[in-house]
């Protein structure tokens, strides 16, 4: 029973991660083929990147050093066991490779028999320790045939002859003049020209395609990039209110801007080269195995081992990378929160304060910083000096084989080299695994934002524009537990002006936040012109109600021309333009309500709408809407109570609920909320103006 408990979250994890995958791989859409092909290029790379070191062993163990040995199967050695076999092998392999010096000796090129074979020679004691260069003038060119003809008469004491070829020592070859020297060897020297060759094409190609899969992936990688930001942002817009009240502002930017860039690597470094990566490892491996398995099994104890230490190295990063990553984001909470406070840090001198707990947040994040530097400071050496370790000890051991005959010489050579091509990506693995971390932690993010459950849409789009608002027995609650609206039942007729007061906290805000739909009730319903609003389309349904709010934001800092009816006029909008960037709370309070008064929408709701605003300018206001009050049905809110005097109704919120309806003469003599209140702030005017 247990087991299946802590299996369940794992599998549930799995099939989680698999789809966020399935998400992420839809976006590569239309670019797949271009991640596909750049993957062919890295393949085509990594191929050319393996040939290289082979192409260097060919032309060391093949033309540049002499390849051609006595084997002497006579005498003590020729009795030992496997020495006929051996004898057997080699005249199999044809004159072109074995020349029969007579009484069961050979030259043999041993370059061109395999690693088993060669070491036995030595092991048996057949081969010689002399090394020769065999010439063989019949199946030379013509035009070399004279010239080497001639080289071969000058120096007959160096060369000797078997069966039409002919052969001299290695040691002898520095007997010979430069030029003759050259000569003798021009078919060699010609075959490395052409290997030299082929090594720069590898080279022109390397360069050539990681250039094209460079640019192809980041291409994708930024096009795909471009497609998650649209889909994410539009994702964005259509969410739910109650989804900005969980989510901070900081988040969602995060998440928009570098948790797509995190993805944009995942694409470009993580997951294509990472193919690649593991390629490499395998191609050299799968090299250096063919060429000698014993020095292969060494390298791969070295490999193992470095691994070990990548995975620590890993370990130890991914706390010291979290811990740079909190003291950043903490120094920008702390500077960011300062900068916005400047005002309130000068007015209680807090500057000292302010600045001490700054540096403390400063050295938090030098000191993360320093522990990343020492991880880092460690690591790249370390491999460095295991990867240089290992070639020292290829030197020795390896040079020990190519003495032993086990290996060639120019498969040492292609060992050094391999080498070094292997630690290279077990390194940069090890390194990339922070990007795949942050990479698949910012995917998650992603997909989960994208999966939100979007704002409900779609809806009835047209209908009668009178303007009546009811409620019917509406409840509602932002957290499911504390009721902030209870039980109201209102309704206001076509073109009336409605009044709603009461309390700070009371729920007036909430009241509008529903008419709105930015949350829908919990209970009970809200219908205009005779439609449940939820039947509705909500932005048919928010472009029928022109809103003001208390808390106001403006989009840029231009004001825009429209909007200049007979009201905003009235109000001097263009006054306002010309101050500059920078506008007062009420000015910004005179653009909504201007920009909201031109448009031609059946309802009005003005929240706190000109609290900022001077009495003059508000008194203005107070007329216009009177004036065309009959055009609109309005819901004022407003803590001044004089304000909402002239309303046609008035209704009181208290603590959630509707506790007093009426015109402000009835609710006067009511003498209940209402009365209280107006009578509380006539007498502060009263007090105010004896104090003046
Ligand atoms: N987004 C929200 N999430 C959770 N609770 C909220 C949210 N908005 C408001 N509330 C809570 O709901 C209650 C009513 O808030 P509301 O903004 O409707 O009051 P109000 O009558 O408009 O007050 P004020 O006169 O200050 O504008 C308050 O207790 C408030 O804390
Ligand atoms: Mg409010």
């Amino acid at each position: 029973m247990a087991v299946t408990e802590a299996e369940e979250p794992g599998r549930g994890r799995k099939t989680y991660d698999l789809e966020i995958i399935k998400w992420l791989y839809g976006f590569s859409g239309p670019y797949r083929k271009y991640l596909f092909l750049s993957l062919v290029l890295m393949l085509a790379t990594a191929a050319l990147e393996l040939a290289v070191p082979y192409i260097a062993k060919i032309a060391v163990d093949k033309y540049i050093y002499p390849s051609w040995r006595v084997a002497s199967f006579g005498g003590e050695s020729g009795k030992k066991p496997g020495a006929e076999e051996l004898e057997n092998k080699l005249l199999a392999l044809g004159p072109s490779l074995v020349v029969e010096l007579g009484a069961d000796s050979y030259l043999v090129d041993i370059s061109a028999i395999g690693n088993e074979d060669r070491s036995n020679l030595e092991k048996l004691g057949i081969a010689g320790g002399e090394k020769f260069l065999v010439v063989k003038p019949e199946e030379l060119p013509a035009e070399d045939r004279a010239g080497i003809g001639g080289i071969i008469d000058r120096y007959p004491a160096a060369f000797s002859e078997a069966g039409g070829a002919y052969y001299i020592s290695y040691g002898a070859l520095e007997g010979l003049g430069r030029g003759d020297l050259l000569t003798l060897r021009s078919g060699e020297i010609r075959e490395v020209g052409i290997l030299a060759a082929v090594l720069f094409s590898c080279l022109v190609g390397i360069f050539v395609f990681s250039s094209a899969f460079t640019y192809l992936l980041n291409y994708s990688g930024h096009r795909i990039m471009h497609r998650v930001r649209t889909e994410v942002f539009a994702r964005t817009l259509r969410l739910p209110q109650a989804f900005f009240d969980k989510n901070p502002v900081g988040r969602l930017t995060t998440r928009v801007t570098s948790d797509v860039n995190a993805i944009n690597e995942m694409y470009t470094s993580v997951a294509v080269q990472f193919v690649k990566d593991i390629l490499v490892v395998i191609g050299v491996f799968a090299v250096m195995f063919y060429m000698s398995v014993e020095l292969t099994l060494f390298v791969a104890l070295f490999t193992v081992f470095l691994c070990f230490f990548a995975g620590l190295f890993r370990m130890r990063l991914k706390t010291v990378y979290r811990d740079v990553r909190r003291s950043i984001a903490k120094l920008n909470a702390f500077v960011q929160e300062s900068v916005r406070g400047i005002v309130l840090i000068k007015l209680y001198n807090r500057e000292m304060q302010n600045f001490e707990r700054f540096k403390d947040a400063n050295r938090e994040n030098f000191k993360a910083n320093m522990d990343q530097l020492w991880v880092y400071a460690t690591f790249r050496p370390f491999i460095e000096f295991t990867s240089v370790f290992t070639v020292a000890f290829i030197i020795w051991y390896g040079g020990l084989r190519v003495l032993a005959l086990d290996i060639t010489l120019g498969a040492l050579i292609a060992y050094l080299y391999y080498v070094r091509m292997l630690f290279r990506p077990i390194m940069e693995l090890a390194e990339k695994y922070n990007i795949f971390q942050s990479a698949a932690a910012a995917s998650e993010n992603l997909y989960d934002l994208s999966h939100e459950e979007a704002e409900p849409s779609g809806g009835i789009i047209d209908g009668p524009v009178k303007g009546r608002l009811e409620f019917r027995n509406v409840w509602f609650s932002y957290n499911g537990a504390d009721w902030v609206l209870k039980d109201i039942s209102f309704a206001i007729e076509p073109g009336e002006t409605v009044a709603l007061v009461g309390l700070t906290g009371s729920g007036k805000t909430t009241l509008v936040n529903l008419i709105l739909r930015f949350y829908d009730p919990d209970r009970g319903r809200i219908y205009l012109d005779g439609v449940d609003i939820k039947e509705l389309d909500p932005e048919f349904l928010r472009s029928r109600i022109t809103a003001v709010f208390q808390d106001l934001f403006l989009f840029g800092k231009k004001l825009s021309q429209d909007g200049q009816d007979e009201f905003s006029r009235s109000i001097k909008i263009e006054e306002i333009k010309n101050n500059g960037d920078v506008i007062s709370s009420g000015e910004k309070q005179l653009v909504s309500l201007g920009h909201a008064l031109s448009r031609d929408a059946g309802i009005l709701i003005l929240d706190e709408a000109t609290s900022s605003i001077d009495a003059r300018i508000e008194r203005n206001i107070q007329t216009a809407l009177r004036n065309g009050k009959h055009e609109r049905t309005t819901l004022i809110i407003a803590h001044r109570l004089s304000n909402v005097r002239h309303a046609d109704r008035i209704i009181v919120l208290h603590k959630g609920e509707v506790s007093e309806t009426g015109t402000h003469a009835s609710l006067i003599s009511h003498k209940g909320i209402y009365y209280n209140l107006y009578e509380l702030q006539s007498e502060m005017q009263r007090f105010s103006l004896l104090a003046d």
